[in-house]
């Protein structure tokens, strides 16, 4: 009688075990994985200029902007879009930019997108 209460304990055991694991849903094992970076409704306004407000404007304003470029206008980050220079830039791929070290690649993701869909002024 002890053996068999003993076994079915360990059966029951077993089972809420393995269920509770069948039950693990996508979004309690994922939960920590942060949100993908939104590349498709990129704009100047609302995406770039607050990028390059950050990261670029410190050395990239007045009379004394770094390499000449003027980063604080569509005008002049349209320029350096258009040059190839934008995207080179915050790649790393030549002169790399910020000179601190590289962006995050969500943000570096969302010059490139916005770049590669025309530099709009939106
Ligand atoms: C710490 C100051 C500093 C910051 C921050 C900075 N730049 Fe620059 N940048 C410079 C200087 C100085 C130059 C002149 C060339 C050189 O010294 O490399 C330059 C040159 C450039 C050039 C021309 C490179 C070439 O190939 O001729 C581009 C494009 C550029 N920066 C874009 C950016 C962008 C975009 C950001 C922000 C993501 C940024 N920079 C942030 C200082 C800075």
């Amino acid at each position: 009688m002890k053996k068999i209460s003993i076994i079915s304990i360990t059966l029951f055991a077993a089972i809420l075990i393995f269920n509770s694991c069948y039950r693990d849903s996508e979004e309690g094992l994922y939960r920590f994985v942060p949100p993908s970076c939104d590349t498709t409704n990129v704009s100047f306004t609302s995406t770039v200029s607050p990028i390059i407000s950050a990261n670029c404007i410190s050395c990239h304003t007045g009379a004394g902007a770094g390499g000449g470029y003027q980063l604080d206008s569509y005008a002049g980050v349209k320029a350096i879009a258009d040059n190839g220079k934008l995207v080179n830039s915050v790649t790393y791929v030549s002169n790399g930019m910020p000179k601190s070290g590289k962006m995050d690649n969500c943000n570096v993701n969302k010059i490139v997108a916005w770049v590669n869909k025309g530099a709009l002024n939106n």
